[in-house]
């Protein structure tokens, strides 16, 4: 089905292209949901018991179903569409630079721009009740997220510091006061648990804060972006010079919101492995630390090679189908008029 969706346009009927491509999404939401499902479990277990140490299943359903499946679940299927949206906003914006306007560019450009003006209130609305819900089930990892040190009332919400584990306080810290008492209890003067309460069961605090500001911080661009160049597009059917850049760099955004989100997720579960079970520590293998090591530096390697390759096709194939259509006469159908408004 990859197969025939990559390469099979132009080679088979329109209708086998579409039904590969919607087969192909329907295979990788499904591979998602059980990579998920198996993932929450592991950050919120439920449906077991423990019999001389070993977790038994008593319930499927609520092993699969477990308190925050159903967030991350729904997060990370609009994580997909908003990654995806911005790639083709910005590939469709980079063409467009390039003095490309071909009724397909233009389609692609509006396809991308409006999905992710849809998708992001959604996405920062799920975001809000994921975080209430780790607040409920990993309250360590949601202290480190917000940067709380001190169990109190009032909770400041904290824009910018340097969290310092020795001191166990904030450098630098800018605020805005009891606001996150405000989104996490509904009350401007709630309680909120912070890292003391946890002795030294709680995650490395500065990697957590910083990530979970990176993803909000980029979330929060995509909704200006997206929502300002919808209105350029349904205004002036057509996108000023300086958007068209914004949305180039802004091709790779969801990327860096997504791996920010993970490593809040992951980093953020730390010392556990299964969160109040399992600690990292006890799971640890016995493969000595320069084997492993070699191993995640030889995926690293791997993966930089595969990014910068992926990186490099996809503007060469934004370049190639440009130059094809410089290439042909002014007349054809398929270009349309580049309007004064791109100078503006
Ligand atoms: C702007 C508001 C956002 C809020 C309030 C928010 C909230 C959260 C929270 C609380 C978590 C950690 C949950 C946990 O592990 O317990 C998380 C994880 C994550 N976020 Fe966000 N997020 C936002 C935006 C985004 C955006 C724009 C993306 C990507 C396009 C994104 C992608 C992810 C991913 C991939 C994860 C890891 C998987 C998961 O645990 O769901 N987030 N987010």
């Amino acid at each position: 089905m990859l197969g025939i969706m990559l390469f099979g346009r132009g080679r088979v009927s329109e209708w086998v292209h579409t039904t590969a491509t919607w087969l192909v999404a329907l295979g990788t939401t499904a591979s998602a949901f059980w990579i998920l499902a198996l993932n929450s479990w592991m950050h919120t277990p439920a449906g077991y018991e423990m019999i001389n140490g070993q977790a038994h299943i008593t319930s499927w359903f609520d092993v699969i179903f477990n308190p925050s499946f159903p967030y991350r679940m729904t997060h990370m299927l609009l994580a997909s569409g908003l990654t995806v949206s911005f790639l083709l906003a910005g590939i469709s914006a980079y063409r467009w630079l390039k003095k490309d306007t071909a009724k397909e560019v233009m389609a692609s450009l509006r396809a991308g721009v409006f999905v992710a003006a849809v998708l992001i209130p959604i996405q920062i609305f799920v975001g809000d009740l994921h975080g209430l819900n780790t607040l409920e089930h990993q309250p360590a990892k949601l202290a480190a997220m917000e940067g709380i040190w001190k169990t109190q009332n009032g909770v400041p919400a904290v824009l910018f510091a340097l969290p310092d584990e020795k001191s166990q306080t904030n450098k630098f810290e800018v605020a805005i006061p009891n606001l996150a008492s405000l989104y996490l209890t509904h009350h401007w003067d709630g309680e909120v648990k912070g890292l003391d309460a946890f002795g030294d069961k709680h995650p490395p605090v500065a990697p957590v804060f910083w990530a979970f500001r990176i993803m909000v911080g980029v979330g929060l661009l995509m909704l200006a972006v997206s929502w300002w160049s919808s209105f350029e597009l349904k205004r002036h059917q057509n996108i000023s010079t300086l958007t068209a850049k914004v949305l180039v760099v802004m091709t790779f955004a969801g990327w860096v919101a997504l791996i920010s989100g993970w490593y809040v997720t992951e980093i953020g579960r730390q010392p556990w492995l299964v969160y109040g079970l399992l600690t990292t520590a006890q799971a640890a293998s016995t493969v000595p630390a320069t084997n492993i090591a070699f191993t995640l530096a030889t995926y690293l390697a791997l993966y930089i090679a595969l990014l910068s390759a992926y990186i490099s096709v996809v503007f060469y194939l934004a370049n190639k189908a440009t130059n094809k259509l410089e290439n042909k006469s002014p007349a054809e159908p398929n270009s349309i008029n580049f309007t004064e408004y791109k100078n503006a």
